[in-house]
């Protein structure tokens, strides 16, 4: 992997030790050597660095400081209760898709619920009327059926519920099939040709209050052009929704920009949040909506890591293992979408490297971190540092093959923190009768 950046002081890089050479320095989260996380909190672990996440909040802020928006950060990506209250306090609101994701943003902070939207294909009544009697934002409404749903479950709680249709404005976006959603091959969504009729029979129900558009055409995206496409559809729908009386004040664009898992993308966020700014507003200009965003992976995938030891080095013919302490139930991406991660010696930047598969002890083929990767020579006993880990990584993690799930660490500046401790066999079998 292209090495980190030496010496810079905030977020991942390799900084040298005192008094020693450069070829022993050692992977830091800003002033934290992972050595020393690894040391104490043990391994498997993941490491979150908060200023990363805060700088990467700002370079958003700052790309769409020309309109009115709100940041609702999407919880699935990373769901941990220190994440979401480092968020809270950076201003953000939050994107939710179930009953547990809401109670989370609940439990940082009672008052986040009317910065939050409520999204997912298949609500239930209960989390439905769970969050019309906290009040929500916006409520993302994704089929016929789930607009008399919202309609039935409003008139029960005595409530009105604001909505937006999510509209499936059929763009290709280049990412992988499962993560890919703007198609009308999709689940999500309605059809856009659609979308005129269900807001004219919203508009009939007094239960219901039309507050806006939304779309999220998949997740991963690393070109612009598809969010410019989705926008320039979503602006001519909001056009013709207001000719025809609808009160339409919010659009919310979705998450969906993806991170450069090849080369790293932790310095140069900015640029990739103004880009993707260009994309979106064009459309939307002179329309005088408030902009609703739902970033979730770009903002707290690069901000972290997960640390893991090597247990053994072995050879099957010639083909070299390292077989590490963590598996595919603690970070599933590599083995689920094929994804690619870079991979880190936690100390010594810049020694011989070697072809290696590195895999976890699960006992399935599919559980591996890389392929054939040309990596730094590490012993046994010596940390890996898994890169770009902090979203759709521990939220994925399972308790496959009855293993606990890795402890989570929050560091800023030289302070780190449990954000959840390691889970024990007891925990496991608490559930169980
Ligand atoms: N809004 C909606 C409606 C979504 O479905 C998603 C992600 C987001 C926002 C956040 O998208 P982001 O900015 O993070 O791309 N597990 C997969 C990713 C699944 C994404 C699902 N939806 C992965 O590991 O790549």
């Amino acid at each position: 992997m292209k090495a980190p950046a030496i010496h810079s002081r905030q977020g991942f890089s390799y900084l040298a030790q005192r008094k020693k050479p450069v070829s022993s320095s050692v992977l830091h989260c800003d002033q934290v050597p992972l050595t020393r996380v690894a040391e104490r909190f043990g391994t498997p672990l993941y490491v979150y660095c908060a200023s990363t996440i805060r700088a990467r909040v700002q370079d958003f802020e700052q790309a769409f400081r020309g309109v009115r928006h709100t940041l609702c950060y999407s919880v699935k990506a990373n769901s941990n209760l220190g994440i979401l209250r480092l968020l809270k306090r950076t201003g953000c609101g939050f994107d939710v898709v179930s009953g547990g994701e809401f109670e989370r943003v609940l439990r940082v902070s009672p008052s986040a619920a009317k910065k939050t939207v409520y999204s997912g294909v298949g609500k239930t009544s209960r989390e439905i009327e769970q969050a019309l009697q906290t009040g929500v934002l916006l409520f993302n409404v994704e089929s016929e059926s789930e607009l008399h749903r919202l309609a039935a479950c409003a008139a029960r709680v005595n409530k009105t519920a604001p909505l937006a249709l999510r509209v499936n404005p059929d763009v290709p976006a280049e990412t992988h099939p499962y993560i890919a959603t703007g198609l009308h091959q999709h689940k999500f969504g309605v059809p856009i040709v659609e979308a005129t009729r269900l807001y004219g029979d919203a508009s009939r129900n007094k239960q219901l209050r039309i507050a806006g558009v939304s779309v999220h055409i998949g997740s991963q995206i690393t070109e612009v052009q598809p969010f410019a496409e989705a926008m320039q559809r979503v602006a001519e729908l909001v056009r013709k929704l207001r000719t025809q009386g609808h009160a339409i004040r919010y659009v919310d664009a979705g998450g969906g920009l993806g991170i450069d898992y090849e080369q790293g993308s932790a310095s140069n966020f900015g640029v990739c949040a103004r880009n993707y700014a260009h994309a979106v507003l064009p459309p939307l200009r002179d329309l005088d909506l408030h902009l609703l965003l739902e970033p979730g992976r770009s903002i707290v995938g690069p901000a972290g890591v997960l640390i893991t030891k090597v247990l053994y080095r072995k050879r099957n013919n010639g083909k070299k293992f390292l077989i590490v302490d963590a598996a595919m139930n603690d970070l599933l991406r590599p083995s689920l979408y094929g994804a690619y991660h870079r991979i880190a010696a936690v100390c010594g930047n810049g020694r011989n490297t070697e072809q290696v598969d590195v895999v976890g002890p699960v006992c399935e083929s599919g559980d591996f971190f890389a392929r054939d990767r040309e990596l730094p020579r590490v012993e046994e006993g010596e940390l890996l540092a898994i890169m770009d880990v902090g979203a759709y990584g521990m939220v994925l993690a399972s308790n496959y093959n009855s293993r606990p799930r890795a402890a989570e660490v929050l560091i800023d500046g030289k302070s780190m923190r449990v954000i959840r401790r390691r889970e024990t066999v007891a925990d496991l079998l608490r559930a169980e009768s």
